[in-house]
């Protein structure tokens, strides 16, 4: 629906019956329901249309495993169409939440159907056949040992247990920048108030650190942070700001000499880059199922490395506390009680998307696409880019601003009118504000185009 002016009066994300007829005629609920374990009746519920009609749904087993040079674009449309995105909208906010394709979502549906029809999958949703191989895979996705992952439901949530579940005394300093995001911050000024810690961030607001040549400045800034009293340290890994991705080795590195046990904030690259614990050498770090991940909502994962696992304590642990039966590493910090059995699943449906892929040919086509964007941007009279043109500081999340434009109108311009783009605002310390694409697969490069076709109208005067 829409008036003169080509602008939507309804909110689509609300009320679309051109999607859900789409849906229909794929015949989606009824291929969902159908896949799911010996459930009698239940696809006449949605009623599905008939298998004859039903056009089959995009496969992920259709898409050639190991990816594609990131400019083939049949190859990279062919992985954006496993998304059930609804006709019309260019979805570029995966850094806030992901949107799971079609093998992940069928996989997670499947699973509840399964445990709504067979009690049997409900007593332990803790430990579950495919639990383990889930987490293997899990482990090397990240480059980690299989016992230094604890499943979680989120960033903040794996945040929160490697933070608040850590040995600290009253005294003890522990550090931050204001550019880390709001719900860390308020963690840690809560526990500093509750146990007498004290309580630092390190200033970065100075446009100077945005896009430096090199990330020395805000390891310089970082380190002058540090004293002998500094016993905790997180950092984002990449700016959910700017893009700007942290000098996370070098600054864990600093870290470790001085005994300061490192928590990266990881609510961004996961699945968005290809990752390596080890590599990176922090203590610990959270990250999300739901965003670049794409699996469901309600997911994460918090690494521990395993020389610091007894540091940490549990919040809630419902293991046993016999010493031969404990269970110790990372894993104590997710034994607390039932969990989602669906959500777990997604995961590994996610991370079996990625592989097909490859999480290389995945960040070299957001590379790609970026690059893109900010090449086209950057081209525009009166458009800000804040992405660094540096390739070690910078991935698929672009912010930018146009001419004085309040952040929230070019939202709003992007999403009401048609082809419906979805980028969000992002504001911070020292008055920084624009707007934020986040770019994943499900975005391609006509899209892209798009964008800065619609921002070159904006910024016309
Ligand atoms: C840097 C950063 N940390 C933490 C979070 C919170 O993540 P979650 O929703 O997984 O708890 C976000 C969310 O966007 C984020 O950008």
């Amino acid at each position: 629906m829409s008036d003169d002016t080509g602008t939507n009066r309804i909110d689509p994300r609300i009320q679309d019956s051109e999607k859900i007829q789409s849906l229909s005629r794929r015949g989606f609920m009824g291929s969902v329901m159908a896949g799911a374990a010996g459930v009698a009746g239940a696809s006449t519920l949605l009623s599905p249309v008939s298998e004859a009609e039903a056009e089959p749904l995009p496969d992920i087993a259709d898409i050639p495993p190991g990816g594609a040079a990131p400019d083939d674009e049949a190859y990279w449309e062919g992985v954006a169409d496993q998304f059930l995105l609804r006709n019309n909208v260019i979805y570029m906010n995966s850094g806030t939440r992901g949107i799971s394709p079609i093998s992940v979502h069928k996989a997670q549906v499947e699973a509840v159907e399964a445990v709504n029809s067979d009690p049997n999958m409900c007593w332990s949703t803790y430990f579950f056949a495919g639990m383990d191989e889930i987490r293997e895979k899990m482990a090397a996705f990240i480059g980690s040992e299989v016992d230094e992952i604890a499943f979680t439901n989120s960033t903040t949530d794996g945040m929160g247990l490697g933070f608040m579940g850590l040995r600290l005394d009253p005294g003890d300093e522990i550090l931050t920048t204001n550019y880390d995001y709001g719900w860390v911050k308020n963690m840690m000024a809560y526990r500093a108030k509750r146990d007498g810690l004290v309580f630092k961030m390190v200033d970065i607001s100075d446009p100077s650190f945005r896009t430096p040549d090199s990330p020395q400045k805000v390891i310089d800034a970082v380190v002058a942070g540090i004293t002998p009293k500094t016993r905790f340290l997180t950092i984002c890994h990449v700016n959910y700001t700017d893009g700007f991705v942290m000098p996370v080795r070098e600054i864990c590195e600093i870290a470790r000499d001085r005994g300061i046990i490192t928590l990266i904030d990881g609510a961004q690259p996961p699945g968005m880059m290809k990752m390596n614990m080890s590599e990176l050498g922090c203590d610990m770090y959270a990250g999300p199922g739901h965003k670049y991940m794409l699996a469901a909502q309600h997911t994460g994962f918090l690494y521990v490395r395993n020389d610091i696992a007894d540091r940490v304590q549990p919040l809630v642990y419902t293991g046993s506390s016999d010493p031969d039966r404990a269970i110790t590493g990372a894993r104590k910090l997710e034994q607390r009680g039932s969990t989602s059995y669906s959500d777990r699943v997604s995961i590994g449906a996610a991370l079996d998307f990625h592989n097909r892929i490859t999480v290389e040919a995945t960040e070299a086509r957001l590379r790609y696409l970026s690059r893109r964007l900010i090449q086209g941007l950057r081209a525009i009279d009166g458009v800000k880019v804040y992405a660094s043109d540096d390739p070690r500081m910078s991935c698929a999340l672009i912010s930018f601003s146009v001419r004085d434009l309040d952040p929230s109108h070019i939202v709003g311009r992007l999403w009401y009118r048609s082809p419906n783009i979805y980028i969000r605002t992002v504001g911070a310390a020292g008055g920084f504000s624009g707007v934020r694409a986040t770019l994943h697969l499900m975005d391609t490069a006509g899209q892209v185009d798009t964008l800065i076709d619609r921002i070159a109208g904006l910024a016309e005067v």
